[in-house]
């Protein structure tokens, strides 16, 4: 049992997030991006995805916990061709102060940045990324939400030789905070209780693309998900759009150009 295998088996779908950018990117630019920034990175999945896309593609993940870093390291870049090496790097550092200037790109994927719970922090750490930021950079965030995102609930998830377990264990609507568990359990039956431990804030939309202006950002777009007319769940395809859906659970983009 190796929880980081399990979270990016269960949790992450790099390849679906790297087409969203690129072609996200390139159609509000007109031209390709080149550098990419993954902050809270964790083991740095996306930022090696990004790598392989392209030769002349570098990227630099950032992430405050040395032993996830390290497991990125030894799982994930080992991988990569030495040209694809040579072009990635990993930071043990604070994302509100990394110092990796000059991006196309910065990613803060799966709500990590849901970690800053006073507004002040957040507009923070907005302004730092924008300063990270070239002229015509832009930065990508996900989001969730839905009148089920503040229950207290545990939802399971069949994956290939495991059980993936989320567990939004206490919600507090006086101030939005949620504890929320990752618990994984293998088809064997041994379990492994809370893998990973979540404490955040339930940021709504208007809050965060609020804040992103506040930052300096010229624009802060939601990017919506499709439904699939037959299955009537999320279809993978994320569009610029002002009206949602009020479904009980979603996952959005949200694309801020400098
Ligand atoms: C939910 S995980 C995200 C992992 C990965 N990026 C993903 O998309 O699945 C959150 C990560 O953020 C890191 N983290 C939390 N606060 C941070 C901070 N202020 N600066 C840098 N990393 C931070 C944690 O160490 C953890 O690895």
């Amino acid at each position: 049992m190796d929880k980081h295998f399990l979270y990016q088996n269960a949790v992450q779908c790099v390849e679906a997030e790297i087409d969203f950018v690129e072609v996200t990117f390139q159609s509000l630019k007109s031209r390709p991006a080149r550098r990419l920034r993954e902050d809270f990175c964790g083991t740095a999945q996306s930022a090696c995805e990004w790598i392989r896309r392209h030769a002349e593609n570098i990227a630099w993940g950032v992430d405050l916990d040395a032993e996830v870093l390290l497991w990125g390291e030894n799982n994930n870049l080992v991988e990569l061709t030495q040209q694809q090496y040579n072009r990635i790097e990993l930071i043990n550092r604070n994302v509100l102060d990394c110092g990796i200037v000059n991006m196309d790109v910065v990613l803060a994927m799966n709500f990590s940045y849901f970690i800053f719970m006073e507004r002040d922090l957040m507009i923070q750490y907005f302004k730092s990324v924008k300063d990270s930021l070239t002229a015509d950079g832009v930065f990508f965030l996900d989001a969730f939400g839905g009148y089920e995102a503040a229950k207290e609930v545990k939802e399971e998830r069949a994956c290939d030789g495991f059980t993936y377990i989320w567990e939004q264990a206490s919600f507090n609507p006086i101030n939005s905070q949620m504890q929320c568990y990752i618990h994984f359990k293998t088809d064997e039956g041994v379990k492994m209780n809370r893998a990973f431990s979540y404490y955040w804030r339930l940021w709504t939309l208007p809050e965060i693309t609020e804040m992103l202006l506040i930052a300096g950002f010229a624009t802060a777009e939601i990017y919506w998900e499709g439904t699939d007319n037959e299955t009537g769940e999320g279809d993978g395809v994320f569009t610029q759009s002002k009206i949602g859906t009020a479904d009980a659970s979603w996952v959005c983009y949200i694309v801020a150009e400098k």
